[in-house]
Formats: structure tokens, C-alpha cells, sequence
């Protein structure tokens, strides 16, 4: 029922925006998005064309919800106690609100921070070093991962296997009612795929829309951000997609040396993926390795706890100049980066 009156209402907007007289929507389509369903992918107005474009996995109603219910479905952990949104919640714009680094299963502790999820369309590289280029291939890690989900994908696949309501799922989504690891991690990259936030404030303000108005103090953070944090966390994606020294002091407990575990290159110790600001009021603790619990600290740390490495970015050769109004100004504005619409998208939730 519930999903029907979303289909109704997406269904009334579209109507609502094809009526003559109103401004056609320039927005991209990917997948052309079929009226019937209620998940589709557009590229937001004004954003660059994304990574993964469902090339040979067309986003499909049956595919999504699929993917969702796999993202949700406990039965991919070895005891069944963890899924995917155990550690990915979506209040916490799918980061694990409180953890610094990743509770899995038995609850046992990972390493890193979880990172948030949301446009991971335009992302070319995935976790804090870049490890995995697609995002089909992400899933694996986590689910055979012994301090996570700890079970070989065959044996999920005997698991869900067991289950008619999966096999007649498959069936719908991919023609057939044969279960296999391809077509699982498919139907987990068409649910996460299609996870686009791009409605905050800041985007209504883009936008010329009602509800964006900034205060004063907001747009003061916004050209603050411009100009001291924008060359690495750009606009619209609030990340450049790279790499790069953040003049974070090393935790000798996770001695963890970032993205040269993945290229062997010394120019690569200690950088990690600029993780997008987006949603970021929402998505504490911070860093890769969950470090700082407030965004003051964080700011705190740009402004005079960097610590300048062998290659640290130019940007970061000495901490950035802020005044403590700067400081406040810079948060203000980036907690106009919450998507409250994407936050509590029935569609992205457990159902
Ligand atoms: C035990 C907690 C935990 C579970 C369970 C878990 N994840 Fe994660 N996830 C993490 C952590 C921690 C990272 C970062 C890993 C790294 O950088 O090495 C991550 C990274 C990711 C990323 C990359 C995001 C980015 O921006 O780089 C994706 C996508 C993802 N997880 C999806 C999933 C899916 C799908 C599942 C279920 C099959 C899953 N996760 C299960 C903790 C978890
Ligand atoms: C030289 C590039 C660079 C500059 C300049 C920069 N950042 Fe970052 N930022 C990064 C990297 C890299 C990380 C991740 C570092 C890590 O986890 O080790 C990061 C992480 C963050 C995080 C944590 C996000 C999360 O989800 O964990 C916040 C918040 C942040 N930056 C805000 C800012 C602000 C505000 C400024 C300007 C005052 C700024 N950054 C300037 C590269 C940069």
C-alpha cells in the first residue's frame, strides 16, 4: 500500500512536470526512467556525467527492490545477525552513526570508519584507499570479510537459494530463478546505485528554490568553503574523487597507510579518498579511522592540528587560517548539506 501511494505521487509529479507551459526538465536520463516505477536515475542538473552508468544492468523496479532486500537481509552474514545496513544506516546517510571504526559480526572491529553512501554513481574508486574500482565488485569484500559478515558467497547463495520468495525475485528481476554471485552483487549495485542525494538546502539554493534561502551566516561559510576546502571537496559531489594527504597524525594502533597498500607508490602513504560532505552533519565520526566525533574537531584539525607530511598536499603544507567566526560560519554552512528528503526516502529504507 505504501509503495503504491509512492507510485501515485511520483506518478502525479511527472504528470505534473510534462503539463505545456512548464520548464522541461534538463536533466539527463541514464535509464530512461518508465513511469510505471518508482526508482529511476537522472543526472541532477548541472552535475558531471557519473562513473557507473548500468551499463549491462538496467535499472529495473524488480532489480532495486531486489537490491534493497539483499542490503537488508541478515542471511548474508554466517550466524545471520549482520546485513549491509547494519553498519550502512540510513539516518546516519548510511554511515554507522557512533562507530569510529566498523562493529561486524560476533562484534568483532574492523579497521576503518563505514563510510556514507549516496551518489555512488559518479564514484570511480570505493573505501578510504580506493581498493575497488566498480561497484559490482564491491560487495564480496564486506560479505567474506572475517570481522564483518564472515561467510563465503556460495553459502549465502545456499541460503537465499532455500527461499522461494528470492528465487521468484531473481526470476523477475534477471529472467531466470538462478542465483548466483553475479547477479547478487547486480542487484546490490542497482539499490546503491541509485541512492542519489541531491536535495539539501544548498541544493535549493543552486536551484533558485523555495526552502533555499541561506542565512547570512551560511553564505559567509559557503564562499569560506570555496575558498579554503573546495579544491579538494568541489561542488556539486563536495569531493574531487582523489586522493590525498588530509595531514592526519598516524594511529599506531591501525598504522594504517592508506591508499599505497593499493598502488605500492611512497607518494601514496597515508592518503585516503576525499569523502564527499554531503549529508555530513549526520554521518559522525569522522576520517578514516573515525577519529574526531564533532565537525568542530574536524574543522579544529584543519585549523591547527596538521601535521605536515614528507608529501603532504600543498594545500596542506602549514594548518588553513580560520578565525573561530570562520569556523562557525564553515559549519553552518555545511550543515545545509542535509538531504532530509534522502535521509528518510521510504524507497532506500528497510521495508
Ligand atoms: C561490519 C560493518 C560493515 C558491513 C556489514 C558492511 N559494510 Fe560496507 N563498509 C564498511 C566499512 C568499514 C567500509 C570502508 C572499508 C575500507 O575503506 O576499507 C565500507 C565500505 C563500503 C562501500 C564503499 C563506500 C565508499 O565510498 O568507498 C560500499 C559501497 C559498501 N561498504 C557497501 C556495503 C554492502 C553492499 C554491504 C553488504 C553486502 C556492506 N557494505 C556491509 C562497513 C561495513
Ligand atoms: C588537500 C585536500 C583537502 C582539503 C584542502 C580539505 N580536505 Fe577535508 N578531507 C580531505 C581528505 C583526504 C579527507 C579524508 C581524510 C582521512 O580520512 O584520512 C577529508 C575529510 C574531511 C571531513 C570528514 C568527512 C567524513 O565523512 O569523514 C570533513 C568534515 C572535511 N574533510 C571538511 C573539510 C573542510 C571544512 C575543509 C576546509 C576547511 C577541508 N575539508 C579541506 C581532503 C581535504
Amino acid at each position: 500500500m505504501k509503495k503504491l501511494l509512492i507510485i501515485i505521487l511520483l506518478g502525479g509529479l511527472a504528470a505534473v512536470a510534462s503539463l505545456p507551459g512548464c520548464k522541461p526538465d534538463p536533466s539527463i536520463d541514464i535509464a530512461a526512467p518508465d513511469t510505471s516505477l518508482n526508482i529511476s536515475f537522472t543526472v541532477p542538473d548541472g552535475w558531471p556525467q557519473p562513473a557507473y552508468t548500468f551499463t549491462n544492468n538496467t535499472l529495473t523496479q524488480a532489480g532495486f527492490e531486489l537490491g534493497r532486500k539483499l542490503f537488508y537481509d541478515t542471511r548474508l552474514s554466517k550466524d545471520n545477525t549482520i546485513s549491509c545496513g547494519s553498519c550502512h544506516q540510513q539516518f546516519a546517510a548510511f554511515a554507522h552513526l557512533d562507530h569510529n571504526v566498523s562493529h561486524g559480526i560476533h562484534d568483532l572491529l574492523g579497521t576503518r570508519n563505514t563510510p556514507a553512501l549516496f551518489n555512488m554513481a559518479w564514484q570511480s574508486s570505493f573505501f578510504w584507499d580506493g581498493g575497488v574500482t566498480n561497484i559490482e565488485n564491491q560487495p564480496i569484500n564486506p560479505m567474506q570479510n572475517p570481522v564483518e559478515m564472515d561467510q563465503p558467497v556460495t553459502e549465502a547463495i545456499n541460503k537465499l537459494s532455500a527461499d522461494e520468495q528470492y528465487r521468484s525475485m531473481f526470476n523477475t528481476a534477471f529472467g531466470s530463478d538462478t542465483i548466483n554471485s553475479q547477479r547478487i552483487f547486480k542487484a546490490l549495485a542497482q539499490f546503491m546505485a541509485a541512492m542519489v542525494s541531491d536535495n539539501s538546502k544548498y541544493d535549493k539554493y543552486i536551484r533558485g528554490e523555495s526552502g533555499g534561502e541561506l542565512t547570512a551566516q551560511e553564505l559567509s561559510g559557503l564562499s569560506l568553503f570555496r575558498l579554503k576546502c573546495g579544491n579538494c571537496h568541489p561542488e556539486p559531489l563536495f569531493t574531487d574523487d582523489k586522493f590525498h594527504n588530509d595531514g592526519l597524525t598516524l594511529d599506531p594502533t591501525f598504522n594504517d597507510t592508506g591508499r599505497i597498500r593499493i598502488t605500492g607508490n611512497t607518494q601514496d602513504r597515508y592518503k585516503f579518498k576525499v569523502p564527499s560532505l554531503r549529508n555530513v552533519a549526520r554521518s559522525a565520526p569522522y576520517m578514516h579511522d573515525g577519529r574526531f566525533s564533532t565537525l568542530d574537531a574536524v574543522l579544529e584539525h584543519y585549523r591547527s592540528g596538521i601535521y605536515v607530511w614528507h608529501n603532504a598536499d600543498p594545500l596542506l603544507r602549514q594548518n588553513i587560517g580560520m578565525s573561530e567566526q570562520d569556523k562557525a560560519d564553515i559549519i553552518a554552512f555545511l550543515n545545509t548539506l542535509t538531504d532530509e528528503t534522502f535521509l528518510h526516502d521510504p524507497r532506500f529504507s528497510e521495508q
